[in-house]
């Protein structure tokens, strides 16, 4: 192995990791969950398609590289404080549609990750996501075109099949393409969160394979960092990420164990979010997640009617931080956005 596949490798080596959640994984989370602690943050599934057709830009006046589509809408929103720590997710089904997309974000990201998990019936009738478990030869295709074209690391990350040969197997394939990790969701396809996750599966994965097995789908028992660690001992894995209990209460990554009231995550949130122009849309859906069995009252009620950051931000009492940040950037007088070669 090279250098440069050893320093590959080690990026997810005794790792905690935010993992990929659409519509949670935008760049407001994932900031927050690296200043609590965490190490790498996996964004939300974006499909091959969307990056493709859009176009990079330097956003001087949030300090952001947005990849914004024809219609306006930001596909991916990146900043150099996470460069080093964020990995892409894509959707596909195509090892070239992946690499063109991959092309495009490699200079701002640390590593790519193919999604070969989503059981949701928009990934497998696209034949992307966990539709790929049964496609080992176009699984090793993209993952070979990407280690070709790509020089930032790559991962996958899997559910397991009922099946623990099939699982390792699989996995084989998927380090001989050379892949440079791959995280393991412990549930099959038709398994939902109440069923156990299949922790024995993921730990003799990491027996089996060399490169770092990250191990995941244990939220239900993850409350805390300590709780990270044991998942990481039961398991063996070099890592462990963590979605759900992350996405509830981002805290969990302090490794002092210091849990935060939601209340101060989400005012924490809330502040990334604005700094970071974050759509209303997707920020209300972010505070809700989070406010839990709460969002059907008080707090959450005003959260889900509020038509713009700014009423969120009076509900949250940061409207200081709100005008504050309104008024800096009011500096630009013209917000000039520069397209950039890719
Ligand atoms: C997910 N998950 C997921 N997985 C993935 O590979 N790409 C994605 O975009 C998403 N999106 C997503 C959204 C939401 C709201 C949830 C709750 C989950 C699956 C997730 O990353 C993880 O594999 C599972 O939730 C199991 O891990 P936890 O939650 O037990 O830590």
């Amino acid at each position: 192995m090279t250098n440069s596949e050893n320093d590959h490798n080690h990026l997810y080596r005794n790792k905690m990791i935010l993992g990929p959640m659409v519509r949670i994984g935008t760049l407001p989370m994932r900031i927050l969950a690296l200043q609590y602690g965490a190490d790498l943050v996996y964004t939300d599934e974006i499909i091959d398609f969307k990056l493709i057709k859009s176009k990079r830009y330097v956003n001087d006046a949030l300090g952001t590289i947005d990849f914004v589509d024809d219609d306006g809408v930001v596909v991916f929103r990146t900043c150099s404080l996470e460069k080093d720590r964020v990995i892409l997710q894509i959707g596909t089904n195509d090892p070239d549609r992946a690499v063109i997309a991959a092309q495009m974000v490699e200079d701002d990201v640390a590593g790519i990750d193919i999604n070969m998990g989503c059981p949701k019936s928009f990934s497998i009738k696209g034949g992307m996501g966990a539709a790929l478990l049964r496609k080992p030869d176009l699984v090793q295709n993209i993952i070979r075109s990407l280690k070709a074209k790509i020089r930032k690391p790559i991962s996958c990350k899997i559910r397991v099949f009922d099946s623990l040969d099939s699982t390792l197997n699989l996995l084989k394939l998927i380090e001989e393409a050379g892949a440079n990790a791959i995280a393991i969701h412990g549930r099959t396809i038709d398994e939902r969160p109440r069923h156990p996750n299949r922790n024995d599966y993921i730990r003799a994965a990491a027996y089996t394979l060399n490169i770092p097995v990250i191990a995941n789908g244990d939220s239900c028992r993850i409350n805390n960092y300590e709780d990270m660690k044991i998942f990481q001992e039961k398991t063996r894995a070099s890592s462990v990420m963590v979605s759900r209990s992350a996405m509830k209460n981002c805290s969990i990554f302090d490794p002092s164990n210091m849990i935060k009231d939601v209340d101060d995550v989400i005012k924490e949130y809330l502040k990334l979010a604005i700094r970071y122009d974050n759509t209303t849309g997707n920020t209300k859906y972010c505070i809700l997640q989070m406010l839990g069995n709460m969002q059907e009252y008080g707090i959450g009620k005003l959260v889900a009617g509020a038509r713009d950051l700014k009423t969120i931000s009076d509900i949250y009492e940061i409207n200081d931080y709100y005008e504050n940040i309104c008024n800096s950037r009011n500096l630009y007088k013209q917000i000039s956005i520069i397209p950039t070669s890719i």
